[in-house]
């Protein structure tokens, strides 16, 4: 049944983005090679999750590699990793400058002197821009010479209002160019996965109604739209069916939402994780923010700053890992759809 499992990987970059050739033709204008000696811009990409923003970065920094020797890109995500020398030491790696960097202890002023000794273009990705301990540090790259930044998040004026006291960041991020994505049609979603399945899966054994389904209740989301088509494969690969239908999908939907939050939750970085889990042994009546940060400064090495925190708790949510309710004063958080959370919703 699985041909390829590469193309249902969720971080499998396709060799043909479809249905983005406005998107790529805007970043490739951008990012214009020919400009670089004189100056080079920045880019905000912003759209819902499973838009293709993450992909759409990607794709094109590897396709320019192909053409262009004097560049080179890196890639942090901040949900992973977002504390300001954390995230230089990412992008640089992929740079491969400053791979001798020792990471603990290294202040980001030598991680700045590296990329200033660099004679060339350095693309830096800082995905999920909005969780970043330290958002001056979206600052401090625009503003070097030899340097595009590209930014991603979901909501511009979520990210906006987030930065509301840090002027200069958000004076940078008006000036870079903006890339907005909007959800994928019907439409689109089912020829997304229609590539997989035609370069994946023996697609003999896939019903086209699976497909439409799965391209109806993924509503708009490539993400969760590639999560159910793997769930569904591999039960047939397992031999629990004969062929992908649509039963097969109702079958494995929960499984394949469940299996989303996982690898959500597998990716967050070390006090992303530790606040969630806190939040996670609150149980169904959740945790109060006062308990939650007592606790927190508790079960971590070198825990961040309250305003830090809030960040961090706020991402969480965005993502739907958590959500809070209850009065400001007496905010309470509790996770949403972790088993825990669906226990209680069925008692
Ligand atoms: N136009 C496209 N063609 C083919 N595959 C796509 C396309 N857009 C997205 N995908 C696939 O959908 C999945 C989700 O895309 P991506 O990770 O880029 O979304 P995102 O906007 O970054 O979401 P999030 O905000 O949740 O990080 C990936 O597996 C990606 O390969
Ligand atoms: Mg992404």
């Amino acid at each position: 049944m699985i041909t390829d499992a590469r193309a249902l990987r969720p971080q499998f970059i396709p060799r043909d983005m479809v249905h983005r050739q406005g998107a790529i033709d805007q970043m490739v204008s951008i990012i214009d090679p020919l400009k670089w000696s004189v100056s080079s811009d920045n880019i905000s990409i912003f759209g819902p999750s499973g838009s293709g923003k993450t992909t759409l970065a990607k794709y094109v920094l590897r396709k320019m590699e192909r053409s262009h020797l004097d560049y080179r890109w890196g890639y942090v995500n901040c949900m992973s990793e977002s504390s300001k020398t954390g995230a230089l030491h990412r992008v640089l790696r992929d740079c491969r400058l400053g791979q001798d960097i020792r990471r603990a202890g290294t202040p980001a002023s030598e991680y700045f002197e590296r990329i200033r000794e660099f004679d060339g273009v350095l693309v830096f990705v800082v995905d999920e821009a909005d969780v970043l301990d330290e958002p001056e540090l979206i600052a401090a790259l625009a503003d070097m010479e030899g340097v595009c930044l590209i930014t991603i998040c979901i909501d511009q004026d979520e990210f906006h209002a987030s930065l509301r006291d840090q002027e200069r960041v958000r004076s940078r991020l008006r000036a870079a160019e903006t890339i907005t994505l909007d959800k994928y049609s019907y439409s689109q979603l089912s020829d997304i996965i229609r590539y997989r399945v035609d370069h994946g899966l023996d697609a003999g054994r896939v019903d086209d109604e699976a497909v439409e389904y799965i391209a109806d209740i993924a509503a708009g989301d490539a993400r969760r739209g590639i999560a159910y088509l793997r769930r569904a494969a591999r039960h047939v690969q397992d031999g629990s069916a004969e062929t992908l239908t649509v039963d097969v999908v109702r079958d494995v939907a929960d499984d394949a939402q469940a299996n989303l939050r996982e690898r959500r939750i597998r990716y967050l970085g070390t006090h992303k994780r530790a606040l969630y889990d806190l939040v996670e042994a609150g149980g169904p009546d959740g945790v109060s923010a006062g308990e939650l940060h007592q606790e927190y400064q508790k079960s971590v090495q070198n825990p961040k700053v309250r305003r830090t925190v809030r960040r961090y708790l706020d991402s969480l949510e965005r993502y739907e890992l958590i959500e809070s309710y209850g009065s400001t004063s007496a905010t309470r958080y509790k996770t949403i759809g972790s088993k825990a959370a669906e226990a209680a919703r069925q008692t």
